[in-house]
């Protein structure tokens, strides 16, 4: 049987250069889709697949993530004198439990597979989950818990693909595609940003892994690839010669909110599939003349 996921590993260290000037000062991982961080849809996503222990990777300007999950008694206690108990709730069940987050830092935004190493030590030896919060999911069930789903009958390391036009291939990760299900198949090779002609598949690594320990020792050897940073992509294609690799076509729809598009068409989705936010929102847009500006 395989060992039980029960870390979860959140790389919030980079940049953010595509939404600057918002990530001058703030992580892009606090953006808001409708009421909610990016960070807190990922860590909601991670929990209904049974993940207990969350570990962040962050970097400078980061402290504000750490403070999003923890408790704040001046507002507590406010809200709970103002009678507001629903939200108080609400902030109380969005909180991991005590002692289950742990958060250590990338000094350096050196790529993604340097993140995924700074957290060798909090992660041991067990396999984990990976979540990349700037891609939301919806889904349901999420993501995460799709991937434990096929994760539980093979073992080994899962990946969340999903297909894309073949003008955007380049800008991703790219698996080339073995024999099984959409929900299970194996992936036989993988590059990260190749030229459309070389690409192997138009399906895109997308954001949610569950990797092995062995993924470590590997990361702390790996040289710069694409972009000069640690490609946790090329990490993963030596791994995949020793263990199996599958892939899961995921059920749900994606939203790049690392771009500006991508952030601003989850939120009217989200904004429009909320019951308490549809009708006013409705009402809003319908008073613009969006004929005249689409
Ligand atoms: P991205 O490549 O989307 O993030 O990394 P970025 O570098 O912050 O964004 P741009 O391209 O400059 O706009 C995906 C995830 O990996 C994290 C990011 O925080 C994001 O959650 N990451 C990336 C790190 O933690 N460290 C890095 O060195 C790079």
């Amino acid at each position: 049987m395989s060992q039980r996921v029960r870390t979860a590993v959140f790389p919030v260290a980079g940049l953010g250069t595509r939404f600057l000037p918002a990530t001058k000062a703030m992580p892009k991982e606090m953006l808001t889709v409708v009421d909610r961080p990016l960070i807190q849809y990922a860590v909601d996503e991670a929990r209904e697949a049974g993940v207990e222990h969350f570990v962040f990777v962050t970097g400078r300007n980061k402290s504000v993530i750490e403070d999003h999950f923890d408790r704040q008694f001046e507002l507590e206690t406010t809200l709970e004198s103002r009678g507001k108990l629903e939200a108080l709730k609400e902030l109380q069940r969005d909180l991991p439990s005590a002692g289950h987050t742990s958060f250590t830092r990338q000094q350096e935004p050196l790529g993604l597979g340097h993140a995924v190493w700074c957290a060798r030590d909090i992660v041991g030896d067990k396999p984990f989950a990976l979540l990349l919060p700037d891609m939301l999911f919806k889904g349901e069930p999420g993501v995460l818990k799709q991937m434990i789903d096929t994760y539980e009958e093979t073992g080994g390391n899962v990946v969340a693909v999903e297909e894309v036009p073949e003008s955007e291939i380049s800008s991703y990760g790219v698996i080339a595609r073995g024999g099984g299900p959409d929900r299970g198949f194996e992936i036989t090779g993988m590059v990260e940003k190749p030229k459309r002609e070389d690409a192997p598949s138009n399906l895109i690594i997308s954001g949610r892994y569950i990797l092995q320990p062995e993924i470590f020792s590997l990361l702390a050897d790996q040289p710069r690839g694409a972009g000069g940073e640690i490609q946790l992509t090329d990490a993963m294609q030596t791994l995949m010669t020793r263990q199996r690799f599958t892939g899961v076509k995921y059920q749900g729809q994606s939203f790049d909110c690392g771009s500006k598009t991508g952030f601003l068409t989850a939120n009217v989705v989200y904004a429009l599939d909320r019951d308490d936010i549809r009708p006013g929102f409705l009402r809003e847009l319908r008073k613009l003349d969006l004929e005249d500006r689409l």
